[in-house]
């Protein structure tokens, strides 16, 4: 029988691409968000991609009273859990908003799921648990620690997890670390899509590409790497959501807990995403060394064997389709 998936942020980055991979693994999907950092038109967009009708909830996490509806006028076999704030910056002007989102977010969603019956849940967790990592590639079992409050909200939803799943044996939760998660679907149609002045590298790499920025500006260039910039373990939107349809199906045959990397194990630096990004655009893209942001480490590369051990899970696409993929869909968008 299919089985159907509540997807709370499911209209954002990794949302929408997760319920595209989904549909296409056979699940039913329904989305809850609140369109706070989604455009209004991705529910479109997903229906044309998928040809079929999207169910779309519009509203807040933390809204009980619309959980308890949703879970009522669906049948849901398991939650993935993306809704969330996630910037590091601003976390650290906000905390409150970031603990009050991400964490009570989350247990308004494990309420209402106990009191509908549904015990298995995929949480998007991140590599900044690791906090600054002495080691890399970096293995699942490295203690954890936070350096800001976003990291401070993730790393206590993982601590939430473990805690209900301890006191009641009737849970199960998947709890997946991205890394770097860049590029866009296939189709151009969907991708990230910031609505305020990107943080990350590669939406930044395309708003110079696009002529809305003049210049990347390179974060550090006397790292202990290669060429003096960060490395991060960049993985294709794609490859991650494929990774969520595994993952849940592992959780929903096994019923066990797991947690476990997503990336691809491989590690570029800033200098080598421009030059990919360069190459999708057919020109060099203009960039200036500034100084070190505050906060960054120096390399964030996962060691992502569990995944593949566990559930079969590999990366398969590289930085230059993370580049041609994000460009494409950017183009796209500007063309309207
Ligand atoms: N960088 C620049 N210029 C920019 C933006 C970024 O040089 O304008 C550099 C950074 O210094 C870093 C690399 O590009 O070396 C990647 O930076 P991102 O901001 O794209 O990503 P981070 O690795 O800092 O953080 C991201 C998410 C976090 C998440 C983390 C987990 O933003 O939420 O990955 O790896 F926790």
């Amino acid at each position: 029988m299919t089985k159907t998936v509540l997807l709370t942020g499911g209209a954002g980055y990794i949302g929408s691409h997760t319920f595209v991979a989904l549909r296409e693994a056979g699940y039913d999907a329904v989305l809850l968000d609140n369109f706070s950092n989604a455009r209004d038109d991705v529910p479109d967009r997903l229906e044309i991609i998928t040809e079929a009708p999207v169910t779309v909830y519009r509203g807040d996490v933390r809204d009980r009273a619309l959980l308890a509806r949703i879970f009522s006028e669906n049948n849901i076999d398991a939650v993935v859990h993306f809704a969330a704030l996630k910037a590091v910056g601003e976390s650290v002007e906000k905390p409150l908003d970031y603990i009050d989102i991400n964490v009570t977010g989350l247990t308004a969603l494990l309420h209402a799921m106990r009191e509908a019956g549904v015990f298995r849940l995929v949480f998007s967790s991140t590599a900044t648990v690791y906090g600054t990592p002495e080691i890399w590639p970096i293995p699942e079992d490295l203690p954890r620690s936070y350096t800001n409050p976003y990291a401070f909200t993730k790393l206590t939803c993982e601590q939430i997890l473990e805690q209900v799943a301890h006191a009641d044996p009737n849970w199960a939760f998947a709890t997946l670390r991205y890394f770097n998660p860049v590029g866009a679907h296939q189709s151009a149609l969907i991708g990230e899509d910031p609505q305020d002045i990107p943080n990350n590298l590669v939406p930044y790499i395309a708003e110079v590409a696009m002529g809305k920025r003049e210049a990347l500006r390179v974060f550090g260039n006397d790292y202990e790497t290669p060429d003096g910039t960060g490395l991060r373990d960049y993985i294709h939107v794609e490859d991650l959501a494929r990774g969520h349809v595994l993952s849940l199906t592992q959780l929903l045959t096994s019923g066990e807990s797991h947690v476990v990397n997503l990336g691809t194990g491989t590690g570029s630096s800033v200098m080598e995403m421009l030059a990919a990004y360069s190459r999708a655009v057919g020109r060099e893209l203009p960039y200036v060394n500034v100084p070190r942001r505050a906060g960054d480490v120096p390399v964030l590369v996962a060691d992502p064997a569990k995944a593949e051990a566990l559930f079969g899970f590999r990366a398969e696409k590289g930085i230059d389709e993370m580049c041609a993929s994000s460009w494409a869909f950017v183009s796209r968008r500007r063309n309207g």
